[in-house]
């Protein structure tokens, strides 16, 4: 690399939009404790695009391959990338612009080839574009009921709620606990007549319990993964308990996993998150007896300073090891060499995206002529075009929401269209401020989703101060109003191969200052936003490679001004939005709406200096999805 070579891509990685200085591992992970130092994350990206200085080459690189990929981007030597590959095969896709791309950058041309190559972006209905309101902790009926109430009666807008693992019965899989959910059908009707949704969690561990339905299909037909002796299921703990992992690399299971949904769409429910499908394990069998006999060792012994650290690393050395991920097997078609068992490590990163793809077939050959909600935690290049992802657990930190500035682009370039990180951070405490710079980002991603542990300080909108619940529901209204743009652009960029977000350099590639922007996005064509994401900071430095028209959302209404190119100083606060309109633009602002089956979609009013927009619409569900026909010119 030359001193100012910049690579970007790696899709779900911690670190700035330039990748360069850090080693990065593709190995889809369960990463609860994820800060600056996490080479892996839940996604496996394998996707980077080199930029040499001025004059110099640019390139896009793809390695694909479903184990583990080493990306060494001047981490050993400043001056060297040095990518490793586990010794499966892998295809190695090498992209060079178009000579012939007009006005289209170069990493844009790039990125749009390589979108061609892995396939359209999953497109998720219009309401998956709403405000989803979640916690680990929902447990009944009642609790779902009262949050759904309290946002009505504050006026807050609100879409979906998401159930997590407490809707199970004992986190069995396609189960609902009738305790706790006594008529899940006539509930969910009962909300969606409100309009709003229920999303529940699918994970995908299954619970090992004879008689229970789930399980014993999977048993008898030999649907789970294998040891190495191709006839014992393997074993390993996750929330139910000791389970067993269907083997989503075989056709017919994605088949049998994917018609399981229907215990859950026969009650009305349209959308769902799949998580644990890394796959995350607590322990395996093996794992737990070699720790409980090392945990014998210690007994009755006078504990110094090493052993007391051997001792206390011993029950968490069980999580998620490579060891066990090596005890099992995948059956899986080879090229050219039929149906083989491989070892779980040599396509580990599939395994998650082809959880995905079984729930996404499975939900369309159960709803036809509907496109569903469905978002996953671990994820690969080619699962984007089965559904989007959330970013996994991260913390109520002010870098995490940085993190997920920074993460956004490679996402997109990546074909993950449909992400968003939770809302405020999912573990640890978040406060007032944090929630409300976070909200301000968050109507900004395609997926809005206020998510938290259940341990972490409760935060729906309305357990901070009067004034913030003010705010977040002046906040919220701007989601919907912008809410038609969004999904217009979302689309747009979708059956274009385009980015809904991103980077400032995407645009303006030879302007040194826009490479080195790492805190500022485009939202579809025509805004700009720049988030204050430092506690106590009222405002920030915003870089502008062309004069813009910014706008201040604030108490329900909206002010302009212009602001020229260059640097400024840009006041922004805590209650209010900034975003600015790009040159030559127009944002249409639509009549907010409590959700998205309220919304009109009439009156609007266009911000910037463009003299229309061309707005893409449908029913919101077709899974008919073209332009032509369906653009409407708002001038
Ligand atoms: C995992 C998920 C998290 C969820 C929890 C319980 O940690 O990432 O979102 O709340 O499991 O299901």
């Amino acid at each position: 690399m030359q001193h100012d070579t910049r690579i970007f891509g790696l899709g779900e990685s911690v670190r700035g939009m330039n990748k360069r200085g850090y080693l990065y591992e593709s190995w889809c992970s369960d990463v609860p404790r994820q800060d600056e130092g996490t080479k892996s994350m839940y996604g496996s990206h394998n996707f980077f695009i080199v930029k040499e200085s001025e004059g110099g080459k640019t390139f896009g690189v793809f390695f694909d391959t479903g184990s583990r990929v080493t990306f060494d981007f001047g981490y050993t030597d400043y001056s060297d990338i040095c990518v490793s590959c586990q010794d499966t095969g892998v295809v190695l896709y090498v992209i060079t612009a178009d000579e012939n791309r007009g006005n289209e950058s170069v990493l844009m041309n790039i990125t749009r080839q390589f979108r061609k190559i892995i396939g359209q972006s999953y497109i998720p209905p219009r309401w998956g574009f709403g405000y989803q309101q979640s916690r680990w902790g929902y447990r009944t009926e009642e609790d779902v009921r009262d949050i759904v109430n309290k946002h009505k009666e504050l006026n807050l807008p609100l879409e979906a709620v998401c159930l997590d693992i407490d809707y199970m019965e004992d986190y069995k899989d396609f189960s609902v606990d009738k305790k706790k959910f006594p008529n899940m059908k006539s509930f969910a009707e009962e909300l969606k007549s409100e309009g709003v949704r229920l999303i529940p969690i699918i994970d995908a561990g299954v619970k090992l319990l004879d008689g229970y339905e789930v399980y014993d299909e999977g048993k008898s037909n030999n649907y789970f993964c294998k040891k190495e002796d191709g006839e014992t299921d393997y074993v390993a703990g996750v929330w139910p308990g000791r389970s067993c992992f269907p083997d989503f690399l075989r056709a017919d299971v994605r088949k049998w996993f994917g018609s399981k949904y229907k215990n859950l769409t026969d009650l009305g429910i349209e959308g769902f998150w799949n998580d644990m499908n890394e796959p995350a394990m607590f322990y395996s069998d093996e794992s737990l007896a070699a720790a409980f006999e090392k945990l014998e060792e210690f007994k009755g012994k006078n504990l110094d300073i090493n052993t007391f650290f051997d001792f206390s690393a011993v029950s968490g050395s069980t999580f998620n090891r490579l060891d066990d991920y090596q005890r099992f097997y995948n059956r899986a078609e080879v090229i050219g060499k039929g149906e083989k068992a491989l070892r779980h490590d040599y396509v580990h990163n599939l395994f998650g995206g082809k959880m995905t793809q079984a729930a996404s077939e499975g939900l369309k050959e159960l709803m036809p002529d509907h496109r569903t909600l469905l978002y996953s935690r671990a994820s690969c290049i080619g699962s984007h075009r089965y559904g989007g992802i959330w970013t996994g657990d991260n913390n109520a930190r002010w870098n995490h929401m940085e993190t997920e500035i920074k993460m956004l682009p490679g996402l997109n370039m990546c074909g993950y269209l449909y992400s968003g990180a939770d809302i405020g951070g999912f573990a640890e405490q978040t406060t007032e401020d944090l929630m409300l710079r976070w909200m301000a980002l968050g109507i900004f991603t395609p997926l809005m989703r206020n998510h938290s542990a259940w341990d972490a300080r409760e935060k729906e909108l309305y357990r901070f101060s009067n004034k913030a619940t003010d705010t977040f529901r002046d906040i919220l209204n701007l989601r919907y109003a912008l809410l038609p743009y969004i999904y217009s652009e979302y689309v747009k960029a979708a059956v274009t191969g385009g980015m809904f977000i991103r980077p400032v350099y995407f645009d303006y590639e030879n302007d040194c200052r826009s490479l080195e922007c790492q805190d500022q996005l485009f939202i579809g064509e025509g805004i700009m936003i720049a988030p204050v994401y430092k506690q106590n900071e009222n405002g920030r430095m915003v870089y502008f490679p062309e004069p813009m028209i910014q706008v201040t959302w604030k108490d329900g209404k909206y002010e302009t001004k212009k602001i020229s190119k260059g640097d400024h100083y840009i006041r922004q606060p805590l209650d209010s939005v900034i975003f600015f309109v790009r040159k030559g633009k127009a944002v249409p602002l639509f009549k907010p709406a409590m959700n998205t089956s309220q919304m009109k979609n009439d009156k609007y009013t266009l911000l910037g200096k463009g003299k229309s927009y061309e707005l893409y619409e449908d029913d919101g569900f077709t899974t008919d999805i073209h332009l032509e026909g369906r653009v409407r010119v708002l001038r």
